[in-house]
């Protein structure tokens, strides 16, 4: 069997070529990025995306191992990272221990993800310290919405930039072993990923980091309205679109099923 990228490894790409990161929910996107991506994050975007929730806050630790699995089930290579859900882990480092412990144990993913800096630098040392890799995620951290009072690009006003640093540091410290920088502008994104020795991974934070990732869906054109950040690599939804109105077409005219479709 093919072995995966193991936490070292990625940890081992600070200031070396590019991490290429993306997000997948389901088994037969897994296998496609699978085939070019190191790192595979089982998104909590998936209830945005996937199930039609509003914000990632109605995510639950339920949906996250069911995805995680199937992600699992369809990759070999790239290290799968599982979010950890709104409600799952910011009670308490024993609270997240134990959720944390529940994804890796269900779904056999090499690491989990969980938002926020200082404030959670102590249970990102709680978890790493007892065997569960951590990646971190600061900057713009989605499922902080309510009380950052919707998205917005961090870093503007330069006054907060320290805070930021502070955030990332004390990440590294407590142990994560990579660091997703969400929603900065690119001066910021620049000072973050100089201040510490582990790898960030870029999402609307400029190319001055050690990796990338996007919503899967959003670069493949699945989804409707994408931030400026997202470049799409692909346009799916609309060639999808036109697939079910040529079916629809296809078996109002009786066109289908032809010969070809028959069984006689
Ligand atoms: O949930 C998600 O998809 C994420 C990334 C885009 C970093 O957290
Ligand atoms: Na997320």
């Amino acid at each position: 069997p093919i072995r995966r990228f193991t936490v070292p490894q990625i940890a081992a790409r600070k200031g070396d070529t590019p991490i290429v990161a993306l997000t997948a929910y389901t088994a037969p996107m897994a296998a496609m990025v699978d085939q070019h991506a190191e790192v595979i994050l089982v998104g909590d975007s998936v209830g945005m995306v996937i199930h039609g929730l509003p914000s990632t806050i109605g995510v639950t630790l339920d949906m996250m191992i069911l995805h995680g699995q199937a992600v699992m089930r369809g990759s070999e290579r790239a290290i799968v990272v599982v979010d950890m859900p709104f409600g799952s882990y910011e009670e308490s480092p024993q609270q997240a221990f134990r959720n944390a412990g529940r994804i890796m144990a269900e779904t056999g993913c090499g690491a989990v993800k969980l938002e926020g800096g200082l404030r959670m630098a102590d249970t990102i040392r709680f978890l790493t310290e007892r065997g569960i890799p951590v990646m971190g995620h600061i900057g713009l951290t989605p499922q902080a919405t309510n009380t950052m009072g919707g998205f917005k690009t961090q870093g503007r006003d330069q006054a907060t930039w320290p805070a930021h640093i502070a955030d990332a540091r004390a990440v590294e410290q407590a142990g994560a072993f990579s660091l997703v920088v969400e929603g900065v502008i690119e001066g910021l994104a620049d000072q973050i990923t100089q201040s510490v020795a582990i790898p960030t991974i870029g999402i609307g934070a400029s190319n001055r980091c050690d990796g990338q990732i996007l919503v899967l869906d959003d670069m493949l054109g699945l989804s409707g309205r994408v931030p400026r950040f997202v470049r799409k690599f692909g346009d799916l939804g609309t060639q999808a679109s036109d697939a079910i109105a040529e079916y629809a077409a296809a078996v109002r005219d009786r066109s289908f099923p032809s010969e070809a479709q028959v069984y006689r």
